[in-house]
């Protein structure tokens, strides 16, 4: 019997999953929101277990197409004086410095994503289907004791369909979540008291190849990084309640957000007045992303509900340490490993080993989220208020870099890793 499978959201997780139910006996059907694919954002990486998992894909040779080539990570003053030098280093270790060896902008990740899922597809079996401009708009199942128990759904197209299993794989601000959750559930996501913005300018000659971050006193840093010779990437964010900030966050107006965010950086030191001109000048800031700090933090065993769960971003995004895309990689090969291990074990049928295999998959998974969330250093520590403090912060970063310490994972969060990545024999070869 076919599992058949509905994967909201074309992001990372979700066609990640639809790569790994692809080598089972599914249907898969994804949907996304927005009517192409959305492969817009910045810089990524994969780190820790995300790289293993890139090379299960067999999508190692497209990623290094298109990996960005960073040389490293500096700290530097308002002078432009450099004060801290992390370098990348490119081993096949699992360890990444604070530049990971695997950078890729998350466009090209997307298109990589959601194009293998095809190609994999015309050359074995069709049965992964992408629909854009499309959402769910009511979602029903039936009582959870029921081994052949269906979820209905609606979509906002009008057509309706049944599925033995819904993923939620679409993103921080879940609709899936909600629906599931229900309405009396408290929102969980978890404010890190921060916003963080991006957006493009054009390059010249004395900017930096390297990651740049120079902090300004009152708990802000502005950086640059640069994927093309002839762009500049910046990177602002800033720690603690901005009220210009939040009431232009709130407009959604562009024009406002420029306004506020260049009123936070103006007279920073540093390249910071180029940079601000461009905001409001370059046609090419008008990529500009501007987003609360944010992440998701659920109760244990909330990630799925029956036959309807949660994957990446939606159940555990966390804004800080740069594992969004690993986790994204790695939580969606163990819910598929998780179903197809059950269904073998019991002698079921796929679809009557979900409602066990979304608890497997939390359970094993949970753990490894857990070491990457709720960063010991509040966004706080590391966002100083004073000169002062920036000033201890860089000498820490320098005696830090003198003794290597980035090299061992500069996120604390992989080198401590005891996580290992669990093997599925159901997914693999074919
Ligand atoms: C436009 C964009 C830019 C980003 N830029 C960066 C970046 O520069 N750096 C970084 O580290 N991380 C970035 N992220 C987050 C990063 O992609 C995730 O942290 C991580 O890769 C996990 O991915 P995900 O698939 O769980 O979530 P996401 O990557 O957020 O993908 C979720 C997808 O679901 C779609 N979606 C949302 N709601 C619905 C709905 N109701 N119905 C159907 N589809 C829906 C969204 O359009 C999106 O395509 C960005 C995310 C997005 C959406
Ligand atoms: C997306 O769907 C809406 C209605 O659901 C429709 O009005 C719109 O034209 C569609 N857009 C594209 C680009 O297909």
């Amino acid at each position: 019997m076919v599992l058949k499978v509905l994967i909201v959201g074309g992001g990372i997780a979700g066609p990640s999953l639809a790569y790994w139910l692809s080598r089972l006996n599914t249907e898969v059907t994804l949907i996304e929101r927005f009517p192409r694919m959305r492969a817009y954002g910045q810089q990524v990486d994969l780190r820790g277990q995300g790289v293993p998992m890139m090379k299960k894909m067999g999508i190692e040779a497209a990623v290094r197409a298109v990996t960005v080539h960073e040389p490293g990570m500096q700290l530097i003053d308002q002078s432009g004086k450099e004060m801290a030098y992390f370098p990348s280093i490119a081993t096949d270790s699992t360890q990444q410095s604070f530049s990971s060896e695997f950078e890729i902008m998350r466009g090209d990740l997307v298109k990589i994503l959601l194009n293998f899922a095809q190609y994999d597809l015309t050359k074995s079996k069709t049965n992964v289907h992408h629909v854009f401009n499309t959402s769910v708009k009511r979602l029903e199942q039936d009582d959870d004791k029921n081994p052949d128990g269906k979820v209905h759904v609606q979509f906002t197209d009008g057509r309706k369909d049944d599925f033995d299993m819904v993923v939620g794989a679409d993103g921080s601000g879940s609709q899936i979540r909600k629906i599931m959750l229900g309405p009396d559930a408290p929102d969980p996501r978890y404010s890190l008291k921060s916003h963080m913005g991006f957006f493009t300018i054009p390059s010249l000659p004395g900017d930096s190849d390297r990651w740049t971050l120079c902090h300004l006193p009152g708990r802000k840093v502005i950086g640059t990084r640069q994927d093309q010779p002839d762009l500049l990437r910046i990177y602002m964010i800033v720690h603690g309640k901005q009220p210009a900030l939040e009431a232009a966050q709130n407009s959604e107006s562009i024009e406002e957000l420029k306004k506020a965010w260049s009123q936070l950086f103006e007279n920073g030191g540093w390249k910071t007045d180029r940079f601000m001109h461009g905001l409001k000048h370059s046609p090419l800031a008008d990529d500009l992303y501007s987003t609360r700090l944010e992440e998701v933090r659920l109760p244990k065993c909330s990630w799925s509900k029956g036959r309807v769960v949660l994957i990446g971003d939606a159940a555990h995004s966390q804004a800080v340490n740069g594992q969004g895309v690993t986790l994204g990689f790695v939580g969606s090969y163990i819910l598929a490993g998780e179903i197809a291990a059950l269904a073998r074990q019991e002698g079921t049928s796929l679809s009557a080993a979900v409602g066990q295999g979304v608890k497997k998959y939390e359970k094993k998974f949970h753990p490894m989220v857990s070491q990457t969330q709720g960063s010991i250093f509040g966004l706080g520590i590391l966002l100083p208020q004073s000169k002062f403090g920036i000033g201890i912060l860089h000498a820490i970063a320098g005696w830090a870099a003198y003794l290597g310490y980035g090299q061992s994972g500069g996120t604390g969060a992989d080198s401590k890793a005891t996580w290992s990545l669990p093997q599925y024999p159901d997914l693999e070869g074919k």
